[in-house]
């Protein structure tokens, strides 16, 4: 069983090159997670990939069982965490079609099971220590996947999660920006938190599918996802190829 999993959103609900070996159904206390944890092997790896959104995309940000699909992972023997983030740029550098590994995270969200610490018998720690959000280990893999690959991330930064499923206003995005987020996405937050209570190791792949609202202009979103998703989704990929196998390495070595 890998101790590696990957989970995928907006442009990737499904990872092209997993050579598939099983699917596992997990039950949890907290319910059905949104899809089959998917076990395969990967540029040589043995890892597990989870559909954010589930099957045919079908479950929105807000509606995501995150406490499902982070104790399913836990339960398979996951122990760290690539989350793949399709995210609107903020930061002048963040334009679409590029990639960013964020190192800090603010939560816009509400109405969300967002612990486990519910006080039920055997819950989480109430006050998980959350000052990286993001597990350096993981950052570092990823930085260092990415120049191996040629690609060029295009920063660090905060990432912004608001409820969604709608996208914001611009007012709303210049508040985003005076905050200090360079990028804003919908399913970041409670996802990270989990991952932190459960002591799972958590980094965030943030890819640029759009100018947030307003930032260039009052443009099409949509028509600027389509256009930039899929280079930006080739960049992930390329990323992994080598992120991975180097944590995979020093997994064994550990
Ligand atoms: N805002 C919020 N979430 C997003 C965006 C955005 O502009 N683009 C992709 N996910």
């Amino acid at each position: 069983m890998s101790s590696i999993a990957v989970i995928g959103g907006t442009g990737m609900n499904r990872w092209p090159g997993l050579a598939v070996e099983r699917g596992h159904e997990v039950e949890t206390p907290y319910g059905a997670p949104s899809a089959l944890l998917i076990e395969g092997t990967v540029y040589g790896v043995r890892a597990l990939f989870l559909a954010r959104h589930g099957e045919g995309h079908r479950f929105p940000p807000h509606a995501i069982n995150y406490r499902a699909n982070l104790w399913a992972l836990r339960d398979l023997g996951v122990r760290s965490v690539v989350a793949i983030a399709a995210v609107g740029g903020i930061a002048d550098w963040f334009a679409p079609g590029e990639v960013a590994i964020p190192d800090d995270v603010i939560d816009y969200t509400y109405g969300r099971e967002h612990t486990y610490a519910d006080g039920r018998e055997g819950s989480a720690l109430a006050h998980v220590d959350f000052t990286r959000p993001y597990a350096p280990r993981l950052r570092t893999a990823l930085i260092d996947g990415a120049r191996a690959a040629g690609v060029v991330p295009a920063g660090d930064g905060v990432l912004a999660v608001t409820q969604g499923p709608r996208l914001e206003s611009p007012a709303e995005v210049r508040r985003l920006r005076r905050d200090g987020a360079d990028m804003v996405g919908m399913t970041g937050m409670p996802e990270a938190a989990l991952a932190a209570e459960l002591g799972i190791e958590y980094a965030c792949l943030a890819v640029s599918v759009n100018w947030a609202a307003g930032v260039m202009g009052l443009g099409d979103i949509h028509a600027e996802i389509e256009r930039s998703i899929e280079d930006g989704m080739t960049k992930v990929r390329a990323i992994l190829s080598h992120a991975l196998p180097a944590l995979a390495a020093a997994d064994a070595t550990a």
